[in-house]
């Protein structure tokens, strides 16, 4: 049988990877998270104690960046030299420099074969920022996820207080604010609505109901 395979793209905060997870275990795909791999990226530079504005150092320094993801009970793990990184790549720091760094095509030609590899040998439920424009243009399904930048701040505010972190919303929404920018305004595989992508707004949607919103267009496939 043939793979199916569906992108998710949207912007920060939309909800993406907790959809995408959920609806991955209903249909018995795997899901591929490609920001964790950009992450993983960022991670190493930041190691190597570099600047995002650094474009040589960085260039550079990927090349002993090894990524990889394996997966354990359904999760995803994020092997970065041999390391699994998962629980540092999601700190603000990393957040911040991942943004800026994904701007260079350098880096987001180390990990492109390696997302159509993923996609070509499985079902794959993959999100992102280029999946459906770049990565996969011949997905069978493509959605684009977004919120409104209010409803995305309050939704990461809300995990982080619940982590025991002390954060002002206004902070949180002018970051947002700025990475929306910067990934739909880079020169490379920009975040954008890709074409024959379908819009789902989740604003005043619950995580079940986008769930099941996509699971019906998969059945219609
Ligand atoms: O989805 P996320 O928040 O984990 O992504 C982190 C950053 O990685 C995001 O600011 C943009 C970048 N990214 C990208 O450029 N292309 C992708 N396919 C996925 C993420």
């Amino acid at each position: 049988m043939k793979n199916i395979n569906i992108a998710i793209d949207g912007p920060a905060g939309a909800g993406k990877s907790t959809i995408a997870k959920l609806a991955a275990k209903k249909l018995e795909f795997i899901y591929v998270d490609t920001g964790a791999m950009y992450r993983a990226i960022a991670l190493h530079c930041l190691r190597n104690g570099l600047q995002a504005d650094d474009k040589e150092g960085i260039v550079e320094a990927i090349k002993s960046a090894n990524v990889s993801i394996k997966y354990v009970d359904c999760e995803q793990r994020v092997i970065l030299n041999d390391e699994n990184v998962n629980a540092y790549i999601r700190t603000e720091e990393v957040s911040k420099m991942t943004s800026s760094i994904s701007v260079y095509k350098e880096v987001r030609a180390k990990l492109l074969e390696l997302q159509r590899n993923i996609a070509k040998e499985n079902c794959v439920i993959m999100d992102g920022r280029d999946i459906g424009s770049n990565v996969l243009p011949n997905a069978e399904l493509k959605i684009y996820l977004t919120a409104s930048v209010e409803t995305r701040a309050m939704r990461r505010y809300k995990e982080q207080i619940e982590k025991g972190y002390e954060v002002n919303i206004e902070d949180i929404k002018k970051d947002i604010e700025d990475r929306d920018y910067r990934d739909s305004h880079r020169e490379v595989a920009p975040l954008m609505v890709a074409e024959g992508a379908t819009i789902i707004d989740s604003s005043d949607m619950t995580i079940e109901e986008v769930v099941d919103k996509i699971i019906m267009m998969v059945k219609n496939i």
